[in-house]
């Protein structure tokens, strides 16, 4: 199996710093293992890999052959944790332009997501996109009462009926969500769609292993169980107590030092574009995780060397606020080698027959070394090979980080009473029952417009 190294030399921080977190970092592993079976602790994604429903999975991956074989198009409907880790796992480990080749060349079904927006742009275009193409829908939904994928779902959901009639709509619909709970749940079960659970003790942005991520990642031809089978290795690898000689704890410490240093960004470097939504899946796991009670590193990503030639002045020479972690993928599954030219108008021939990976390489060096020398500090994790278990490895390996950096920095790292502020206000706004009461405040005074009529009034006296 692929493996994983974590090397901090050019983080600034020594293994003498990172190990006087020895003790408190035993005591919050005891801690999140002691509680991995308290149902309200929000564990269950801990032992998941090792522990997951294999009759669950069985169902996943039959109803994956089912919509492969009756369908050119899943139609993903989801937000957040019910969205990003699928769709991070499908772009890593496929054709960068899966989606665009034809049916004989994919022969899997074009994987499209949707409900994760409110532009009806992209939903209109979606729909153009489908055309008459035969299609099946998997709407996930935790809550089952989330805005954005509730009214895709409502629009897809009338496109297949028409399109299949209701009775045939019914077996191209498959539902993920929580055992017993939400609006979901109830029309699942009123309409006898084929349902997915997504555990009560696994909190949506830890949800990727569960069938969240794993039914459309097995419909695009993915093999689940060696994804299970890297975060297996995962959790084995790292559920030593000891810091020395547990990674995943360490890049935890290391980055919550940094962060005691002023060095509040974090940025998630890949130099794979493959691995842009994976950038993605990994800043909300972050965000919505440590971002509380006035504290937490901003988590953000950069696709080099694209970003060098955007935001690279930034990192280089910027306030000193930040620090990147490096993804760094050592075997790539292909190779390129530069082309030689006569006439060497653009000066290419001196890295002539060299591949395209190495340049790649070359690039990263230079980058590193230049941003560390501009005062950004930098923490490597070293990728063997990029394939299936690796992504499964590296899911779990920032999930446990991702707790382990929450307790350390002080914060429930499993809630996210923030994303309720804004629901609330656009309830309000939109007038949904049970919102009324201060909707007239907000639509009739916005914060400007009661400075300017307190002003007004004072003027008038
Ligand atoms: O990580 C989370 O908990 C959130 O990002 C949710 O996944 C997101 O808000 C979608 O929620 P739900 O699955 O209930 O529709």
């Amino acid at each position: 199996m692929a493996n994983i190294k974590l090397d901090f030399k050019l983080s600034g921080i020594e293994l003498k710093k990172i190990m006087e977190n020895e003790d408190i970092v035993a005591d919050i592993h005891k801690t999140l293992h002691n509680d991995a079976d308290k149902e309200e602790a929000f564990l269950g994604w801990l032992h998941l890999p090792s522990q997951y429903d294999k009759t669950e999975m069985l169902r996943i991956q039959a109803c994956a052959k089912k919509i492969q074989q009756d369908s050119d198009v899943l139609v993903v409907i989801g937000i957040g944790g019910s969205y990003l880790g699928a769709r991070a796992v499908i772009e890593s480990l496929t054709h960068t332009f899966y989606n665009l080749l034809d049916k004989t060349q994919r022969k899997t079904p074009q994987i499209l997501f949707v409900g994760n927006n409110m532009s009806a742009n992209y939903i209109m275009d979606m729909l153009h996109l489908i055309g008459n193409r035969d299609f099946s829908i998997n709407v996930i939904s935790k809550s089952g009462t989330t805005t954005e994928p509730a009214i895709a779902f409502r629009i897809f959901r009338e496109y297949l009926e028409n399109k299949y009639g209701v009775k045939e709509a019914r077996k191209r619909i498959y539902v993920t969500t929580s055992k017993d709970k939400g609006a979901l749940r109830k029309l699942a079960t009123e309409e006898e769609y084929e349902t997915f659970i997504i555990p009560d003790n696994v909190g949506g942005r830890y949800s990727v292993l569960t069938a969240v991520g794993l039914l459309p990642i097995a419909t695009a031809g993915i093999d689940v169980e060696k994804l299970m089978q890297g975060a297996k290795f995962a959790e084995k690898k790292y559920s030593d107590q000891n810091l020395k000689y547990n990674d995943c704890y360490k890049y935890a410490v290391i980055r919550n030092l940094l962060y005691q240093d002023k060095k509040a960004i974090e940025i998630l470097v890949t130099y794979e574009p493959k691995m842009h939504y994976f950038i993605e899946w990994w800043k909300q796991l972050f965000a919505e995780s440590e971002g509380k009670e006035g504290k937490g590193i901003f988590p953000t990503g950069a696709e080099f060397t694209t970003d060098l030639h955007s935001i690279g002045q930034y990192i280089q020479e910027g306030k000193r606020q930040l620090f990147e972690t490096i993804l760094h993928i050592e075997e790539r599954d292909q190779s390129l080698k530069i082309p030689n030219d006569e006439d060497d108008i653009d000066g290419l021939n001196y890295i002539e027959g060299k591949s395209i990976e190495y340049v790649n390489e070359k690039a990263m060096e230079g980058t590193m070394k230049a941003h560390v020398e501009g005062g950004v500090p930098n923490i490597e994790l070293r990728i063997e090979k990029l394939d299936t278990e690796t992504m499964g490895h590296l899911i779990y390996f920032f999930e446990l980080a991702c707790a382990m950096s929450g307790n350390l920095l002080g914060v429930n790292p499993f809630n996210q009473p923030g994303v309720e502020k804004y629901k609330t206000n656009m309830f309000q706004l939109l007038g949904k029952p049970g919102y009324e009461e201060q909707s007239e405040v907000l639509v009739k005074e916005p914060t400007s417009k009661k400075k300017a009529s307190k002003k007004n009034k004072k003027d008038k006296q």
